[in-house]
């Protein structure tokens, strides 16, 4: 087992990496990246991960030439690190050259990745979460490098005793975490926000709502105030680090009956089944 990284294709330890200083990712965060979970060996999701990427990227107009090739890095760099249960993490900036904001087409778009264990939270029992304005900007749906607002959020959170930021837009509702979804359950229908510009478009809570027709649960799109959300008899936080975890507090309020809800459970059940059958 070996913490690996790959810079444009090259394979090196993930303490040897190296980029240059005057990458756009650094400057200005002009890039976008995945988080992708390995389980017993297995990319999970991968497909799913790299349509989203692919998506990011049209949406800030990069477009490298050699994109399919950056897949095979990822699985290659994978295989290499021999780590059964790990963090994928990959990134294309739109490549360094000196400060500039506009940008050259000649630029040569910058790909990082890295491969680390992934070690379990153990976060079973709940969580708790604080509710943070949404600091962040109109286009949330792209994985874009740019995560200032999501970090002090989280910090933030942090610093008041809860594990996650809910953070809640300008009108009150509760849009997402600061790195997951959130999620509501009202008798058998899971709520979630409508797939808009607000949010980023969840891979976790796809397989939530694929997994919600076995457990015959409902899946609506809708908002939620941050009332509402708090006085739901279940709430739920999905990502790909996260996994499905249970909310147990907002705001030092008990969401329900202050543990982690019956079907909270069955779908983190039917989720972790999921992974084991290989079924992405
Ligand atoms: N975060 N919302 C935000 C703002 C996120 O950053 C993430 C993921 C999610 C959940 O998306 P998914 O189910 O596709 O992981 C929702 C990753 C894990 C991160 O930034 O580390």
């Amino acid at each position: 087992m070996r913490e690996l990284a790959n810079v444009n294709g090259t394979i090196c330890a993930l303490e040897d990496a190296v980029i240059p200083a005057e990458d756009r990712g650094c400057l200005f965060g002009d890039g976008v990246y995945e988080v992708v979970r390995a389980y017993q060996g297995r990319l999970w999701g991968l497909h799913r991960h790299w349509r989203r990427f692919q998506r990011s990227l049209r949406e800030i107009d990069l477009q490298p030439a050699n994109l399919e090739e950056m897949r095979s890095w990822i699985e290659e760099t994978y295989r290499a690190s021999r780590i059964p249960n790990a963090t994928v993490y990959f990134h294309l900036t739109r490549g360094a050259s000196p400060r500039n904001h506009s940008w050259s087409e000649v630029l040569e778009p910058s790909f990082f990745m890295s491969v680390r264990p992934f070690t379990d939270r153990g976060i079973v029992a709940g969580v708790k979460v604080q509710s943070v304005p949404d600091l962040r900007w109109r286009r949330c749906d792209i994985k874009s490098l740019n995560l200032l607002p999501n970090v002090l959020a989280k910090q933030q959170a942090r610093k008041l005793g809860a594990y996650e930021a809910l953070l809640v837009d300008t009108r009150g509702n509760v849009t997402e975490g600061s790195s997951s979804a959130a999620l509501a359950i009202l008798e058998r229908t899971i709520i979630a926000p409508p797939q808009t510009s607000s949010i980023l478009p969840s891979i976790t809570r796809e397989f939530v709502e694929e997994i919600a027709v076995g457990l015959k649960l409902s899946f609506q799109e809708r908002w939620l105030s941050l009332a509402e959300f708090r006085s739901a008899g279940e709430a739920f936080l999905a990502g790909t680090s996260d996994e499905v975890t249970g909310i147990t507090h907002v705001d030092g309020q008990a969401v329900g009956t202050g543990g982690v809800g019956p079907w909270t459970r069955e779908i983190q059940k039917a989720y972790r089944q999921r992974i084991e059958r290989g079924k992405d």
